[in-house]
């Protein structure tokens, strides 16, 4: 699967996208370790809170159906500026690990390449709560 194949799967998803209210199209195409990709488009609802983002309608789907780590994600929102993920959804991708390849796509030729990392430094991650658990078995509370 190369960038330009994610990034053709997250356009074609894009078209599903639910946005009576916005009419923001966002689609996201995440590739598994496995190899296999999970493509997710942003759904919105009248309870405006409720809606949720392409990028984390695909890695939702991924969990659900079993694989929680992850290569890529490529997102596609408006064709005609670079579409970044949300705050809620760099924290959600972070979960699974901060060295996800994160592909901001305007068209299959027109992309930027990050890390997670480089999108949300300075993460609190699951490591950290890693670190509170030890300290208290070691405290025996
Ligand atoms: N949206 C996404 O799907 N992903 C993002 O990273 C940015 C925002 C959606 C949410 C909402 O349906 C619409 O774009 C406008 O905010």
């Amino acid at each position: 699967m190369t960038e330009k194949q994610l990034i053709q799967k997250a356009l074609e998803v894009r078209e599903k996208a639910y946005v009576p209210y916005s009419a923001f199209k966002v689609g996201a195409a995440l590739l598994g370790v496995s190899g296999a990709v999970y493509t997710g488009c942003n759904v919105e609802c009248a309870s405006l809170g409720g809606t949720n983002c392409a990028e984390r309608t695909a890695v939702f789907k991924a969990v659900s159906e079993g694989e929680t780590s992850f290569q890529a994600i490529a997102v596609t929102g408006d064709p005609d500026q670079y579409t970044y993920p949300c705050g809620i959804c760099r924290q959600v991708m972070v979960e699974f690990g901060k060295a996800l390849k994160v592909i901001v796509a305007k068209s299959v030729n027109d992309y930027r390449v990050y890390r997670l990392e480089e999108l949300l430094p300075h993460s609190f991650t699951p490591e950290d709560l890693d670190k509170a658990k030890q300290q208290e078995d070691e405290n025996g509370i």
